[in-house]
């Protein structure tokens, strides 16, 4: 009763909170999207698609609550402060992975987080509930964010500090972005602002996206396409036990999706935000499927960095050799690719026949997270066509045009190709117990001929 009674916030002073905060969550949406390709690191590059995945859904939610808020135009791709933009700008563009995640766990999510925490206390809980609810829902997944980003920040410290290496960031650095906040009165703008010019640092030139992707010393030899998954897989000569290893090895090397996903959805602007909402959220999935992979060699013993080649040859090729609704077209035309019986049902059916309950599930739920990339392809890209067959030969059409340089890269000296596969199988039947079978063991198929949908010539998703 006490707190009801409280006149709390006008709608028009609440309105002018919640697109701060839906400011804040789209700028850390477009942030956390941008620096996947290029981070090697593999725990950030999964952590910032979940975050990525977060803030578009909290950005969505924030929109619908203000367009409740009798707010026609609603406003929302306006900059509601020119220092907060600079704000996030900075955090951008930062050069380093530290300086990166500083900005980021130190001071934007800690900053919104008092926001929200703001809001829910000065608001009054009955008359504005749809939007403590919001705020609640938000601030949850925030303290996830914060805990992973601390916990991120330690690691990154201490392997400096191992190495000898100086500061995560100079005090300078964090000065200019407190600047930022309090020159903008605090990211909720409730405080008086304080009189400051900012010169801007790191965004004084524009932000350069660097869409050539990075992979961490977990990934060795990252040219390798000495192992051609889909042929074994498809093969109805092999025994459904080893193929689950080659569906591990197909999850886990799903990691260059996001890494190409995320240059479409930072290189294309201009589209409603449930674009942007809808292929981020199938971005994370694409992340959550590399780490079932991760998982299911951990789960058999097999120690995956130094037995099995996760390549990046697919996210290089595409994004640095086509546009980016090419690269969509690329995308859609491989994903209704396995809609037919040789695609997900198939993984699936491979899985329950190989007596492994783990991997039956990850194939149970990537057919599922699969049937609703579909229904994201047809909203998205489909609708560029007069008819659906123009738009599955235009991605065909992108696709063969993609040089995968397999000799060249040998010739270059970039890698051998090496079959890891016999190795990892012989690990696999040492923890099984059971003898190698000769002729699963003698595998050697490559890339070099087949493509990934088996056609001759050579992906993911
Ligand atoms: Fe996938
Ligand atoms: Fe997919």
């Amino acid at each position: 009763m006490e707190q009801a009674q409280q006149p709390g916030l006008a709608v028009e002073e609440c309105v002018r909170r919640l697109k701060r905060y839906h400011y804040a969550f789209k700028r850390l949406h477009q942030i956390f999207t941008a620096r996947i390709t290029a981070e090697p690191i593999y725990e950030l590059k999964m952590g910032f698609s979940l975050h990525a995945h977060l803030c578009a859904e909290h950005t969505s939610a924030l929109r619908q609550r203000v367009g409740e808020m009798r707010e026609p135009p609603l406003g929302l791709e306006a900059v509601p402060d020119p220092n907060l933009a600079l704000f996030f700008d900075e955090i951008l563009a930062a050069p380093s992975t530290e300086e990166l995640l500083v900005g980021l766990y130190e001071k934007a999510v800690p900053a919104l987080k008092a926001a929200l925490m703001q809001q829910v206390r000065d608001t009054n809980h009955l008359i504005d509930q749809p939007s403590v609810r919001l705020c609640r829902f938000a601030l949850l997944e925030l303290e996830d964010m914060l805990e992973f980003g601390t916990k991120s920040i330690a690691a990154l410290t201490s392997r400096n500090n191992a190495e000898g290496k100086g500061m995560l960031a100079t005090e300078t650095r964090t000065e200019l972005l407190d600047d930022c906040l309090a020159a903008s009165g605090g990211l909720d703008g409730t405080q008086k602002p304080i009189k400051k010019t900012i010169k801007p640092c790191y965004s004084a030139r524009p932000y350069q996206y660097d869409r050539v992707p990075k992979r961490d010393e977990r990934f060795p030899d990252p040219y390798n396409m000495g192992v051609n998954a889909e042929a074994f897989l498809y093969d109805p000569k092999f025994p459904p036990q080893p193929k689950i290893l080659m569906m591990f090895y197909k999850r886990l090397r799903e990691v260059d999706v996001p890494e190409m996903m995320a240059s479409i959805i930072t290189e294309t602007s201009g589209k409603p935000w449930a674009y942007y909402r809808d292929m981020t959220r199938q971005l994370w999935d694409e992340a959550r499927h590399a780490m079932m992979g991760e998982v299911g060699f951990a789960s058999l013993g097999i120690d995956w960095p130094k037995q099995v080649m996760i390549n990046h040859t697919w996210s290089l090729a595409l994004n640095t050799q086509l546009r980016p609704i090419e690269r969509h077209a690329v995308l859609y035309f491989i994903e209704q690719g396995l809609m037919p019986k040789t695609g997900k049902r198939f993984e699936w059916e491979v899985g329950q026949a190989s007596n492994n309950p783990l991997s039956a599930s990850f194939q149970d739920y990537d057919w599922a997270d699969e049937v609703l990339h579909a229904r994201i392809g047809r909203d998205w890209y489909l609708k560029e066509f007069k008819n659906p067959q123009e738009a599955v030969r235009y991605g065909d059409e992108c696709w063969s045009r993609v040089l995968m340089n397999w000799e060249n890269w040998r010739e270059q000296g970039l890698t051998k190709h090496r079959n890891w596969w016999p190795d990892v199988y012989k690990a696999a039947c040492r923890y099984w117990g059971i003898t190698p079978d000769p002729t699963v063991l003698a595998y050697s198929t490559t890339y070099q001929t087949i493509r990934a949908d088996l056609k001759e010539l050579t992906g993911s998703a």
